[in-house]
C-alpha cells in the first residue's frame, strides 16, 4: 500500500435495546446510595435486551444502515468481535451476513478477547486493506454485558453493538500505525463455558485495567508513538464512565503530568455520553466513546485522539488516530440520540425476570415472545437453531 493512502474509520454507527433501566430503580431494589452509581461509578442507567434481541440483533441493526449508505461492493471479510457469544462453533457474524444479504463471497470470523477484541478486529481489517486498498473490512462489535443479579458487578452491566466500516482513505478517523500492546495473565474477569454470567473480580480488574494502562503507554512510545501533549482527547474502555477518569488520571500521573479534574473533564467527558446511559457494552464501549466524542459539538477535525482498549484477562492496545476533515458530513448524531431515546424504561421486577430468562436447551420448537420493536429479532429456537427475522 502506498504511503499516501491511510486506513481508518470510514463510517460508525450503533443499536442498542429495546428497554433500559434507570440506576435509581436499582438503587432502591438494594439499598445503595445513588451518588455511588450517578458519581462513583458515573453510570445513569442501563441497556436491558428484550427476549427477542441478542448480540446478533444488536449487530445486525448496527450494521444495516451502514449497508444502506455504502452498499456491498468490495466488502469481503466481516470481524463480529464479542465475548457474550451464542455459540462454541459458529461465528454470530454469519447470522448477521446473512440478516444483511452481504456477498456469498465473504470471509466472516468471529473474535474474542473480553473487552478488547474490536481493537483486534479493527486492526486486523487495516492490515488487510494494507493488502489490498479496493477492499472494505465490516467490524461489528456487539456484547450484552451480564453479571449475577445482586452481585456488586450488576451496576455495570448494559448492552449494545457498534458497526464500522473500515477503509482506505477513511471519512472519520484515519488510525495510525504505532500501536503499544501489553498482555498478562490475570483472572480479573472471565466466564467459563458453563455460566451466562461473568465472574469478576471488582477491584482486581480496576488495578489489572490501571497496570495496562501503564505497559500499553510504555510499549506505545518505545514504538515511537507520539507524546502526551499531542493528543487532544482520549476514548478509553468504559465499563463504568468513572474508569475512564481513574485511567487518565494514572497516564497523566506517569507523564507527571497535572492530573487535576478540570483537566480530567476536558479530555473525558465528552466521551461518556453514551456509555453513560447505554451501560457497558463490553467490546463496543471503546468505539461507543468515539461516537459520542463526535457526536459533541466542538470541531475535531486534525485532532488527535488516543485510544485505549482494555479487555480483561488481559490484553490492551493504545492507539492513535486523527480525525479526518468534513468528518461531520458523516455522522449521524440525531440517529444515534434517537437510538438511545427510544428505549422504554422497565421496573427492576420487569429487569430481574428478563435477567433470569434464558433460551430452552432441550431442542424443541421455543419461539420468543415479540418484544423489541428493532430491526431484527430472534423469532425463536427451534431443533438447538436460533431463527432470526426482520422485526
Ligand atoms: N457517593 C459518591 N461516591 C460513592 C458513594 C456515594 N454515596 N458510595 C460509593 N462511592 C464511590 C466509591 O468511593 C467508589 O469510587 P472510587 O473507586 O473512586 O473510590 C465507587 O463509588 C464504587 O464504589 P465501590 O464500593 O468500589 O463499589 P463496588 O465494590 O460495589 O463495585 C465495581 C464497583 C466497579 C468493582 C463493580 O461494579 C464491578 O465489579 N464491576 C464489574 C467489573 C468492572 O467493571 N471492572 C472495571 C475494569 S474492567
Amino acid at each position: 500500500m502506498p504511503e499516501s493512502i491511510s486506513a481508518g474509520i470510514h463510517d460508525l454507527s450503533f443499536a442498542t435495546t429495546e428497554f433500559v433501566l434507570p440506576h435509581t430503580a436499582l438503587a432502591e431494589h438494594n439499598g445503595a446510595e445513588i451518588d455511588k452509581y450517578h458519581l462513583g461509578l458515573g453510570q445513569r442507567s442501563m441497556s436491558v435486551p428484550a427476549a427477542d434481541e441478542d448480540v446478533v440483533t444488536m449487530g445486525a441493526a448496527a450494521a444495516a444502515p451502514i449497508i444502506e449508505r455504502h452498499g456491498t461492493a468490495g466488502i469481503r471479510t466481516l470481524v463480529f468481535a464479542t465475548e457474550s457469544s451464542i455459540d462454541q462453533a459458529k461465528a454470530a457474524g454469519v447470522y448477521v451476513h446473512s440478516l444483511l444479504a452481504l456477498p456469498p463471497a465473504t470471509r466472516v470470523v468471529e473474535l474474542k478477547q473480553a473487552c478488547y477484541s474490536a481493537t483486534a478486529a479493527l486492526q486486523f481489517a487495516i492490515g488487510l486493506i494494507h493488502r489490498d486498498p479496493t477492499q472494505r473490512v465490516l467490524v461489528v462489535a456487539s456484547d450484552v454485558s451480564k453479571y449475577a443479579l445482586d452481585s456488586p458487578g450488576e451496576a455495570t452491566q448494559g448492552a449494545a453493538a457498534v458497526a464500522m466500516l473500515v477503509t482506505a482513505n477513511p471519512s472519520i478517523v484515519r488510525i495510525e500505525a504505532q500501536s503499544g500492546l501489553f498482555t498478562t495473565d490475570v483472572m480479573d474477569f472471565w466466564r467459563p463455558n458453563y455460566r451466562d454470567t461473568a465472574l469478576v473480580d471488582g477491584q482486581e480488574s480496576i488495578t489489572a485495567y490501571l497496570q495496562a494502562v501503564q505497559g500499553t503507554w510504555q510499549d506505545y512510545r518505545a514504538q515511537g508513538g507520539r507524546p502526551l501533549e499531542a493528543f487532544s482527547a482520549f476514548c478509553y474502555h468504559q465499563p463504568f464512565t468513572r474508569m475512564a477518569y481513574k485511567a487518565h488520571h494514572h497516564l497523566l500521573d506517569l507523564n507527571g503530568q497535572d492530573a487535576g479534574q478540570a483537566t480530567l473533564r476536558q479530555a473525558i467527558e465528552p466521551t461518556t455520553a453514551y456509555n453513560a446511559v447505554i451501560g457497558n457494552s463490553y467490546t463496543a464501549s471503546v468505539y461507543l466513546a468515539l461516537t459520542a466524542l463526535l457526536d459533541q459539538a466542538d470541531d475535531r477535525t486534525d485532532q488527535l485522539l488516543g485510544f485505549l482498549s482494555y479487555g480483561s484477562g488481559s490484553v490492551a492496545e493504545f492507539f492513535a488516530g486523527t480525525v479526518v476533515p468534513g468528518y461531520r458530513d458523516h455522522l449521524h448524531t440525531a440517529r444515534n440520540r434517537a437510538e438511545v431515546d427510544r428505549r422504554k424504561p422497565i421496573t427492576y421486577g420487569r429487569y430481574r425476570a428478563l435477567h433470569e430468562q434464558s433460551l430452552p436447551t432441550d431442542g424443541g420448537d421455543h419461539p420468543t415472545p415479540e418484544e423489541t420493536t428493532g430491526r431484527f429479532r430472534l423469532a425463536g429456537i427451534r431443533g438447538h437453531k436460533r431463527l432470526y427475522e426482520k422485526g
